[in-house]
Formats: structure tokens, sequence, C-alpha cells
């Protein structure tokens, strides 16, 4: 007897995966934590705010506040609390951004010259300091210690992150486990903190508590997997930032670690000589990404991708269906597909 499997034509023509849905869910909220953002890089120092400015106007997709939001939202949180945590979420991001742009000496971040560009790195190292800061004292006056817990520790994880990349930089033995530990400290801890606070303002269960973080900590992982795919096959006007700087840094990505265990001896010396000894001609960017291409090792970094995507969805499935969960399940969709 003939199957006949259902066939759902919308499904077939439906449009690129996007985050509209958590856009509108948090639209009103997003608003005011945009006003505290503004209004918490003022200072006396102009610099501050000049620097502050630069980057914040700039834009970005603002994904970690929202997902403080949401998340707040899923648990049934009704309190104001999450406001100012999402604000402290995304400045903590902002810092972060701010030192990353030094230490990897970037040229562009949203589109614009990086803020190292225009006023130096040592203010841009400073305003950083002073964004964090200012996170800090958002969340004392939410007065959640638990909360405070979590991010305190996720600042830490960060910063232990981008220092263990920096450890490996340059080293080509690096394997897919010491890439995962960076990424996870680097990148996920963050978005995995943002989601966990939303539960615990709400006083939800350890249950829910540990579902919101691991779907954080899965899309995290996912969504730093697909940028690394994007800085070697993405558009840098799509990306807001130049493509190739990691292959430039010498950073030891996935798409690297994979193709350098897939290579014959003659590719390893090509990628020692570029990513090693840092000696880099015309051509050997173009090189590489031919490689990468001839061994898929973009397209095993975006499968990996679904994987921790697939991860992220299946945590929220302790949580009633509705239209918060839906956009939450959007967003993985989109950051495993987005292209900037
Ligand atoms: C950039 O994050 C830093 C990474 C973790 C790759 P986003 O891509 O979320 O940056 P903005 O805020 O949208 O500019
Ligand atoms: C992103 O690091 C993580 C942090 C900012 C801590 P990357 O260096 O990989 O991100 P981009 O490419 O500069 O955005
Ligand atoms: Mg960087
Ligand atoms: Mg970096």
């Amino acid at each position: 007897m003939a199957v006949v499997l259902p066939f759902d034509p919308v499904a077939e023509v439906s449009a690129a995966p996007s985050i509209e849905g958590i856009v509108t869910l948090v639209r009103a909220d997003m608003e005011r934590v945009n006003a505290l953002i503004l209004s918490r890089t003022g200072s006396d120092v102009t610099m501050i705010p000049e620097v502050a400015q630069h980057l914040i106007s700039s834009g970005g997709k603002r994904l970690r506040p929202m997902l403080t939001l949401a998340t707040a939202d899923l648990c049934g949180y009704q309190g104001e609390g999450d406001v100012k945590l999402a604000a402290s979420v995304e400045f903590m991001h902002t810092a972060t951004l701010l030192h990353d742009d030094v230490v990897d000496d970037s040229e562009m971040r949203r589109g614009k010259l990086a803020a190292r560009m225009l006023w130096g790195n040592e203010a841009s190292v400073l305003v950083g300091d002073f964004l964090l800061g200012q996170a800090f004292r958002m969340m004392i006056e939410v007065g959640n210690l638990t909360a405070l817990d979590i991010l305190s520790t996720a600042a830490v994880v960060i910063a232990e992150g981008e220092v263990a990349q920096l450890a490996a930089a340059k080293n080509t033995a690096t394997s897919e486990d010491d890439y995962l530990a960076v990424i996870r400290g680097k990148t996920a801890e963050l978005f995995a903190a943002a989601c966990e606070v939303g539960p615990v303002l709400a006083g939800r269960p350890k249950l829910e508590q540990a579902a919101c973080r691991s779907y954080g900590m899965n899309l995290g992982i996912a969504f730093q997997l697909i940028d690394d795919a994007l800085d070697y096959g993405g558009s840098g006007a799509d990306l807001g930032k130049n493509v190739g700087d990691d292959f430039r840094e010498g950073k030891i990505t996935l798409p690297i670690v994979l193709a350098f265990r897939r290579g014959d001896e003659e590719e390893r010396a090509f990628w020692r000589r570029c990513l090693e000894r840092g000696e880099i001609a015309e051509g050997d960017l173009e090189r590489a990404i031919a490689l990468l291409a001839g061994h898929k090792t973009i397209a095993d970094t975006v499968e990996r991708a679904r994987h921790y995507g697939a991860m992220a969805k299946d945590a929220l499935g302790i949580f009633p269906a509705g239209p918060t969960r839906s956009a939450l399940i959007d967003v993985v969709d989109f950051c495993v597909s987005r292209a900037h």
C-alpha cells in the first residue's frame, strides 16, 4: 500500500528564517532597553559617550537582550528587572566587542570603522571597562543575587575563553575539542547567561532554569560556528566586518582544524606557513578558501551548527507551545542560516 506523505505547500515556499517573531514579541520592552542603554553611556568625560555611541548607534542585532526578555516572558515573569538585565547583557556584549577588536586588530565593526580605528586601542579598552562597570551597576539595581552570580560568572568565563583562544592562536595542533572549549567560553556563555536569568527572575524551578541555559549555550555554540564559517564564505558587506580576518590573524577555527586534519603533508605545510609563521602572500587566502571547499570543511562546520541548533530547540521542549517558544525556535533557525 502506498504511503501518502503530508505535503505542506506553505512550508515549501516559506521565506528565509528571520528574527521577526522575537523582535515583534519584545518590541515594547526593547524600546525601554535601548533608552536605558543610551542613558547609561552618559559621562562628563565626553570621550566615553562618543566612543560608546559610535558602536551602539551602529545597531547590531541586539540578539542577547532580546533573548533575556523572551525567556523571562516564556517563564511568565511580570516584573521590571528583565529590562535592566537585558541592558546589562548588551553592555557586556558591547564591552567584549570593544576589547575583541583590539585583540583581533579588526578594522571594521557593524559596517563602520571599529572604534579603535578612530579613537585608538587605549580608548577602546577603557570605554569597554566603563561599560562593563555600568552593566554590573544595573545588575545590582535589580538586586537578584542569583542573576548577579550568573552574569558575573559569565564575565569571567568570556575573558577565559578569549585568553584560551589567544593561547591557541597560530597552533595548528589545536583540536576540535580545544576549539569547542574556546567558543563555549568566549561566545556561548553569554548567550547561556542571557537566557538563564529570565527563569531566575521569575523564580522558576531549577529544571526550567537549566533548560533555558541549555537553549542559550547550544544556540551560542551554533552562532559562533556559523560566524567562523562566514569568515571564509560570507560577504563583508552583509557582515559589517572584513572577511578573512581569522586567516590573517592565524586564528584556528573549526574550518581550519578540519582542513588541517584532512589535508596531505603539502597542505599542512601551507597551513603552517600561513597560520603559524604568518607568512601570507597574495593568493594565499584564495588557496585557503579552495582547500576548505575541497575538504568540505565549511559545509561540515554548518552541519555541526545545525546539530547544536537542534539541541537548543529540544531544550525548550519542556515549555508549553506558544508564540514565545516559537519565536525562540525561529531564532535558532535564523542563527544557523544567517548571512550577517
Ligand atoms: C558578534 O556578535 C560577536 C560574536 C560572538 C561572533 P553579533 O553578531 O551578535 O554582533 P552584533 O551585536 O549583531 O553586532
Ligand atoms: C567573538 O569573537 C566573541 C567575543 C567578542 C568575545 P570573534 O573575534 O570570533 O568575533 P568577531 O568576528 O570579531 O565578531
Ligand atoms: Mg574578533
Ligand atoms: Mg576575537
